[in-house]
């Protein structure tokens, strides 16, 4: 394992204070954690199951499987059978231990990346590339690579054609493409596609994983869900690894999951709290001086001003804002700001109050 890097949110303690300081409150858009209820209908089938004595099984229910597939068939023309899909105990930790499951050994990840890619390499003591460029890398093997669309923290779409080339690159080289799509219910001027879909892979899963939250969706954060689905050979090999381990997403959380993916009435709800908040925010900002790039989809808002990230952060820190700097995610974000959209709709009037 090579070593972890200080975990950068400790960085931000001043400005949280500064923001804090605000008299009427911080807000928060900083996290991109989710702040509304968790749907009535999943809430009741998590408390269904509180009595559940037994081990559940690492690969769920078929109930959960069969939801999971029926899911991507209905919302993203995406076809998988359900002994591929695979529950995680939210998508983070199957981030972080991939490259450590395939025995990487050295893999690409994006420019500007959610971080727990790079932990990741370095739990399974891989070298690592930040690059979207893969014609650029040379002749090395390659064992793994990472594409996030819609992505954290650019809300970038990367197009079918796009991905169509990342896997033709990998399929030469016999990489493995893992498609991190935790955010693909939520595009706005553009639709995200799944690397699984059949104009990007041509109808084979071979050597594709895609990887699945809840947490945005369903506002399931806390209860730690999602799942992984792809090539058929991969996912029993991921099985076998997260059996031995006690990988097991808990059997509340199995049927809490399986109800949550069955119903597409509350994620449009959430979808549609979303936009709002983001309509509001994103004209606020650019009337108060800010761009905004990429952001077509997902939950951020990847803002600049044209100054350092940090002295963004610290003139919004004294309006009581709170937003994460660029260069949390790459040093190519060291002129931007991530807004996240996920703060209360009270919360968001204010912050719009406050750029006023
Ligand atoms: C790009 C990306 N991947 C994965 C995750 C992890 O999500 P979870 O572990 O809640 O499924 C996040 C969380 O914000 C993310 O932004």
């Amino acid at each position: 394992m090579n070593k972890l890097p200080d975990f950068p949110w400790d960085r931000l303690e001043p400005y949280k204070e500064r923001a804090r300081a605000h008299p009427d409150g911080i807000v928060d858009l900083s996290v991109g954690t989710p702040v509304d209820p968790v749907p009535a209908i999943v809430q009741d089938a998590l408390a269904g199951a509180a009595d559940s004595p037994g081990y559940p099984l690492t690969h769920g229910t078929r109930a959960l499987r069969e939801s999971a597939a029926g899911w991507l068939a209905r919302r993203h023309g995406v076809t998988v059978d359900e002994r591929d899909v695979l529950p995680l105990i939210g998508s983070k930790e199957f981030v972080a231990w991939l490259p450590t499951y395939l025995g990487a050994k050295r893999m690409v990840f994006p420019e500007l990346a959610y971080p727990t890619y790079d932990v990741g390499a370095r739990l399974a003591g891989a070298s690592a590339v930040a690059s979207d460029g893969l014609l650029a890398l040379g002749p090395e093997r390659v064992d793994l690579v990472w594409v996030n669309s819609p992505g954290n923290p650019t809300g970038k779409v990367l197009p079918a054609e796009h991905l169509r080339k990342v896997v033709a690159w990998a399929r030469e080289r016999g990489a493995v493409v893992a498609s991190d799509e935790c955010y693909l219910e939520l595009g706005w001027e553009e639709q995200p596609i799944s690397i699984l879909h059949p104009d990007v892979c041509e109808g084979s899963h071979e050597g594709l994983l895609a990887v699945h939250s809840l947490s945005k969706r369903s506002n399931l954060a806390g209860y730690r869900a999602g799942f992984v689905t792809g090539d058929p050979v991969l996912v029993k090999r991921l099985l076998e690894t997260r059996k031995h381990a006690g990988m097991i997403m808990p059997a509340p959380v199995q049927a809490a999951m399986t109800v949550a993916l069955g119903d597409d009435a509350h994620a449009d709800e959430q979808r549609e709290r979303y936009a709002a908040r983001r309509a509001l925010l994103r004209p606020a900002l650019e009337r108060a001086g800010w761009r905004v790039d990429h952001s077509t989809a997902g939950l951020y808002l990847w803002a600049s001003n044209g100054e350092n990230a940090w002295d963004q952060v610290s003139k919004l820190s004294e309006i009581g804002i709170l937003v994460a700097p660029g260069d949390f995610y790459g040093a190519a974000g060291e002129l931007h700001v991530r807004v996240a959209v996920t703060a209360t709709d009270e919360r968001v009037a204010a912050a719009v109050r406050r750029l006023q």
